[in-house]
């Protein structure tokens, strides 16, 4: 059972709890209610963000509460304060923090330091369990299920962290394929490679998405920012590709899409990657009442 003192890895959640926080966020989707008025959430961000910081900016919003915002640039950050005190004192003006970081696996250590319930946005190439809740409440409203999928994951295995927080929380569900379709250099860390059902070279991606026939292709760029001297080979999810998969299949991204989803196919009724994005709303909001 998730202690809801943190969210700092999808592995503190069991499928109860995942399907719990599922339908707690898609009551909102419905009816949004605030739950959280007078309270107030600090957005710490030690790396860049789009959809994640605005999305629990807005979703703290619809609850009532308020939002206050870290970000380096123009912070004492630039004089040489450290992140852990930069938690400290936002987390100290604040009832519940959102930290994304640069680095991975210090989420627990911060959550001490903070003393109010912390939110992992992404550390390193770790995990990014928000984004997989919202994924998965996309996949549910699409697909009706979480079992029995067949999802072929496109892209940097080696460093995403979106897919690799998706992949753990796919297996805790019953009879899902996981496939690895990956740019070169860029397969997934040795403790994860037994996940998959197959694994390929993105090179190769037509033939075998034809083969796998699969019910979503989820796709991340390759993350540069990350790369320690691998080939960044592209690849890009065009109208070719999209010829060789089957009517039902989503395509997914957790975006930016940097050439790796061309605009071509956005109107696609397959493409869902902005559906996604927006579901991040009544997701955290699910997330962020639950935990205060
Ligand atoms: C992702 C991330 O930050 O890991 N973005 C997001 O949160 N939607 C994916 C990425 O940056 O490629």
């Amino acid at each position: 059972m998730w202690d809801r003192k943190s969210l700092a890895s999808v592995a503190q959640l069991s499928r109860s709890d995942i399907e719990e926080i599922l339908s707690v966020a898609s009551s909102f989707a419905r009816e949004p209610r605030e739950l959280c008025k007078g309270g107030i959430l600090a957005n710490i961000f030690f790396e860049p963000s789009t959809r994640t910081e605005k999305s629990f900016q807005a979703a703290m919003y619809r609850l009532g509460g308020q939002v206050i915002t870290h970000k380096d640039a123009g912070s004492s950050r630039e004089k040489g304060e450290t992140k852990e005190d930069t938690i400290r004192i936002l987390a100290g003006y604040a009832d519940i923090a959102v930290i994304r970081d640069n680095e991975e696996g210090k989420m627990q250590a911060y959550s001490k330091i903070a003393g109010v319930p912390v939110i992992n946005a992404g550390d390193g190439s770790n995990e990014h369990p928000t984004q997989t809740l919202l994924d998965m409440f996309t996949i549910m409203e699409q697909t009706g299920r979480l079992d029995g999928l067949k999802v072929a994951f496109v892209g940097d295995m080696k460093y995403s962290r979106t897919i690799h927080s998706l992949m753990r929380s796919l297996s805790k569900f019953d009879g899902n394929e996981l496939y690895s379709v990956h740019a070169e250099g860029l397969s997934a860390p040795e403790k994860m490679k037994s996940m998959f059902k197959g694994s390929y070279p993105v090179s190769r991606m037509k033939e075998v998405l034809k083969g796998i026939s699969p019910d979503v292709v989820y796709c991340n760029r390759v993350q540069k920012e990350r790369l320690k001297g691998e080939g960044a080979e592209c690849y890009t999810i065009d109208r070719d590709v999209m010829a060789v998969l089957p009517e039902r299949c989503m395509i997914m991204d957790p975006l930016p899409r940097v050439g790796n989803i061309s605009a071509e196919i956005d109107g696609d009724k397959r493409a869902a990657y902005f559906r996604q994005a927006r579901n991040g709303v009544p997701v955290r909001m699910a997330v962020i009442s639950m935990m205060l």
